[in-house]
């Protein structure tokens, strides 16, 4: 395994369709090899390079899948294993990367007792302090998404529990951590907007059915979603069409956090000029229903897009037409409504195919 990714890297340093072969999990990634008998002290592991691959610190168990703590019974996503973090512990692994790369990692986390929980991701110099109090999923489980610049060709990726329970074994389960390369999308002239469709973002992993969280963007500027920024206090979810239904091609947003997640980006415009926004709004499939709005910003100027869901796929086009005012326009959508489905988790209107376009004759498209 280890010898295909370092062939892959060094015949084909530049190639986009080699390097891909590496998105995925990391190297035990899934925590599925796991420590000697001799390590362990019932969960807990006691030796620093106990679980293969991984460099641990603090205290770290070793759980399996259907362990019981208290009344509740602890799965796993991925596989049969997973790690948990007590206070101040961390896991790290060091991985081999193509420096100046933006990469994006994905992983899986549940809470198990903890009320105010954070998880503290980082790759040197880059770190993230995600909050993680909002369960968005309704199994337990939410993956989450953060991207880095890599400033050396090897990568020191730490996840650490930065909290202080009373109870040290309160705090997460870590599984399924992978990495995936992030290619910056170009303008073209067929959108001013970078990465319209969002197809360029985190690796989703195969065996989930919950998409991935793009945490709001308060501390990092390499968003895992290119071109796009999270703004405000909640998440926003990257869904696929392997789970979701999704309005073109394979990848697009769910605004799961109503007004409290929006996403933003900052197009060069030219005032005086008219402008169309199109887009695409629509429902995952995932049984959330009702009546939706979605909000979509130019500027000053606003189009709000109601959409009726019946929980089971299908979109709809708008466009807001609008004249800049300024240099620059920022472009953003939110969903007005909280919705939850069927299975209590947040869900909410899908958004996709976003286009900004300079209109070249605009009276005689009116
Ligand atoms: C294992 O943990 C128990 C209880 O925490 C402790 O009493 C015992 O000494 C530990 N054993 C080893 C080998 O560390
Ligand atoms: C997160 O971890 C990084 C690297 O260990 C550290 O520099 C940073 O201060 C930490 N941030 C917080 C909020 O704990
Ligand atoms: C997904 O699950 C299948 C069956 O459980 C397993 O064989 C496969 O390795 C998993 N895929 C990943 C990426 O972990
Ligand atoms: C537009 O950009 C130019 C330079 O790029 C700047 O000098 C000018 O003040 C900007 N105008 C507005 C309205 O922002």
């Amino acid at each position: 395994m280890r010898g295909v990714i370092l062939l892959s890297v060094l015949l084909c340093a530049t190639c986009h369709i080699a390097f891909s072969i590496r998105d995925g999990l990391v190297p035990n990634g899934d925590f599925e090899l796991g420590p000697k008998p001799s390590d362990m002290n019932g969960t807990k592991v006691l030796n620093r390079y106990a679980v293969p691959r991984w460099e641990i610190s603090g205290f770290v168990e070793y759980i399996k899948s259907g362990q019981k703590q208290g009344d509740m019974l602890l799965v796993v996503p991925e596989g049969a294993f997973a790690v948990r973090l007590g206070n101040e512990a961390s896991v790290k692994q060091r991985i081999k990367v193509i420096k100046g790369t933006y990469y994006s990692i994905s992983f899986s986390y549940a809470r198990t007792c903890a009320q105010e929980e954070s998880l503290n991701i980082s790759v040197a110099p880059d770190s993230g302090l995600l909050p993680l109090q909002t369960l968005y999923s309704s199994n337990g489980w939410d993956s989450y998404a953060w991207a880095f610049q890599a400033e050396y060709d090897y990568a020191e990726i730490v996840l650490h529990n930065p909290g202080v329970e009373e109870d040290p074994a309160c705090g997460p389960l870590i599984d399924s951590v992978a990495i995936r390369g992030l290619y910056p999308p170009r303008l073209s002239n067929k959108n001013i907007l970078k990465n319209g469709g969002f197809e360029e973002g985190p690796y989703i992993f195969p065996n989930t059915s919950w998409g991935v969280l793009i945490p709001p963007n308060i501390e990092d500027d390499h968003s895992p979603l290119p071109g796009w920024m999270v703004e405000s206090l909640k998440a926003v979810k990257y869904i696929d069409s392997d789970h979701f239904s999704v309005p073109q091609d394979k990848r697009a947003i769910e605004l799961v956090a109503g007004k409290e997640s929006a996403i933003a980006q900052i197009a060069r415009t030219t005032p005086g000029k008219t402008y169309t926004l199109s887009f695409a709004v629509g429902d995952a499939n995932n049984a959330c229903q009702g009546s939706m709005v979605v909000e979509a910003f130019a500027g000053k100027d606003t189009l709000k897009v109601p959409y009726e869901s019946k929980g089971k796929g299908g979109f709809k086009r708008a466009v807001l037409r609008f004249v800049a005012v300024s240099n620059r326009t920022r472009v953003m959508f939110l969903s007005t409504f909280y919705t939850m489905n069927d299975f209590s988790s947040l869900c909410g209107p899908v958004i996709d195919d976003v286009k900004l376009l300079s209109v070249k004759n605009p009276r005689r498209m009116m």
